[in-house]
């Protein structure tokens, strides 16, 4: 193999040029095709980082449509990209030739050109095309792919020897031109010298009135320069998103890959059809994800973790052997051990420190939980602090919002709150404190005291036989009354 940047060769040598200017008007969408997202991340992310894997010097990416939106997009994505602006897409060429233009002089060595749209093609095929232009010395090399429906693309035309002539877009071929099912993906490594040179060439003489870059390939062939293709058995990675049901068939294949790798690095996943994991998202040898769970953002699990059923994941950080069962959160920390659901909604902010427990039917908002603290049934737990081992009773609720602020509240260690408890925010339970059944917490408990605001118990013997005669409760309470009686009792 000849140096590619990609094994550490000269990387000074490649500049890329990501075509991204044109109008994805099939997506049917305000908002740009490039920035539609498979797999967690937009078309175009998935692009430049490809190319980003192949350390080029320099990375162009041709705008146009939607622009800033998608100049918005790139700058968020922080990778070191010159944007170049076609005002007008005339063309791949013309695109092309803008982004020259936006580099100044031409660049020394080779240009990579891919595609914003086509987001399955990975780093390696890259660098094998580079690898493949630079051992053979062509001048360009083409990415083609064999398809059994090649209508659409341009086709690669060669000649009795079995060489590169020329690429004919669908359009503009003949009966025998359309009959062939070998195609250019679109991605090509190219002579920078020679690039500059042809772009200049072009003419809009097609279909389309536009500048192809294709047309380079006679220019070269013209020359006397050398044209090869580099054929990918892997026709997913050539292929481009141009409506909503392209996105949803390469964002399954996508997760079909992401799955397949994960399961390969020893994670256990009961039913890849029905689990979503998402590109940015690192899992451990020995997780296991159970059906109908999507691991979104940049979630993180560490080894023995249980994930699902039907548990949806975005941003949240889960240690070892935790379990989350039933499960919707985002931007939480749950940690070793912790165990969440079945029927739990995390939402940002929430940590659950070692062994601890967010139960049945619980929200937890912004809510800190110290080591084996548990909220098991039933509650709200907002704006909240939660001391270690403390253990907050079924059907609680925190009253963090007064209607205008949120306040927090403090629970401390190893404080036994009772069930069916308000904690009016601020305030704060001392440690090891106990609540009694049924208390609005409005001031501040010291540490091991037993609060209670419910006034005591008061029984009124006989009152429903008086107040509700003929209920199926009276009837139950055994003693069956007048009419006269249960009026009198009843004034
Ligand atoms: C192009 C190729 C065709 C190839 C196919 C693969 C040409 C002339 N044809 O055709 O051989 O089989 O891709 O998908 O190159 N773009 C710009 N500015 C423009 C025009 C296009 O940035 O002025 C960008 C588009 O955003 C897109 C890419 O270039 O990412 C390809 O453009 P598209 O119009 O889809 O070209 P095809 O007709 O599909
Ligand atoms: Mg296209």
């Amino acid at each position: 193999m000849t140096d590619t940047p990609a094994s550490g060769g000269s990387s000074a040598a490649v500049t890329a040029i990501v075509l991204a200017a044109g109008a994805g008007t099939r997506m049917k969408s305000s908002r740009a095709k490039v920035l539609h997202e498979i797999g967690g991340r937009s078309l175009l992310a998935h692009a430049l980082l490809a190319v980003r894997g192949v350390g080029a010097a320099n990375t162009v990416t041709v705008v146009g449509h939607e622009r800033e939106q998608v100049s918005a997009a790139i700058t968020a994505l922080d990778l070191d990209v010159v944007e170049a602006v076609q005002e007008e897409q005339r063309g791949t060429g013309h695109a092309v030739q803008i982004a020259l233009e936006a580099l100044g002089d031409v660049p020394e060595g080779t240009v990579l050109i891919t595609y914003g749209d086509v987001p399955l093609l990975t780093s390696d095929t890259l660098a094998e095309l580079l690898a493949d232009h630079h051992a053979s010395g062509q001048s360009v090399t083409i990415l083609t792919a064999e398809l059994d429906d090649p209508s659409g693309y341009g086709r690669i035309i060669r000649d009795a020897g079995d060489l590169v002539v020329a690429i004919r877009e669908d359009r503009d071929a003949d009966e025998t031109e359309r009959a062939i099912r070998e195609v250019n993906s679109g991605i090509l490594a190219v002579d920078a010298k020679f690039l500059g040179d042809a772009v200049a060439r072009l003419a809009p003489t097609n279909a389309q009135g536009e500048l192809y870059l294709t047309d380079i390939v006679g220019l070269a062939v013209d020359d006397g320069l050398p044209v090869g293709a580099h054929v990918l058995e892997d026709i997913w990675q050539t292929e481009g998103v141009n409506d909503r049901a392209q996105l949803a068939r390469l964002g399954r294949e996508l997760n079909r890959r992401l799955t397949a790798r994960w399961m390969r690095e020893g994670v256990t996943i009961v039913d890849p059809e029905t689990t979503w994991i998402d590109s940015a998202v690192s899992l451990t040898a020995d997780v296991t994800i159970l059906p109908g769970t999507q691991l979104l953002g940049a979630t993180t699990v560490e080894s023995g973790a249980t994930i699902g059923p039907d548990t949806t994941l975005r941003n949240v950080e889960i240690g070892p052997e935790a379990t989350i069962v039933r499960t919707h959160g985002s931007d939480a920390v749950i940690g070793a051990g912790a165990s969440v659901g079945p029927f739990a909604y995390l939402r940002p902010g929430t940590e659950i420190g070692a062994d601890g427990k967010i139960g049945t039917f619980v929200e937890a908002k912004n809510a800190q939980l110290g080591a084996g603290a548990k909220v098991p049934h039933l509650s709200y737990v907002g704006d909240v602090e939660i001391g270690e081992g403390a253990n907050v009773g079924a059907g609680t609720i925190v009253a963090n919002y007064d209607g205008v602020n949120k306040h927090r509240t403090k629970v401390g260690r190893h404080a036994r709150t009772g069930s069916n408890n308000v904690f009016v925010a601020p305030v704060s339970i001392g440690d090891g404190a106990y609540t009694a059944g049924g208390t609005v917490v409005r001031q501040d408990v010291p540490a091991g005291a037993l609060t209670m605001s419910a006034g005591p118990q008061r029984t009124i013997e006989g009152w429903v036989q008086a107040n509700r005669p003929g209920t199926a409760a009276a009837e139950a309470a055994g003693e069956l009354v007048t009419d006269e009686q249960g009026d009198d009792a009843g004034e």
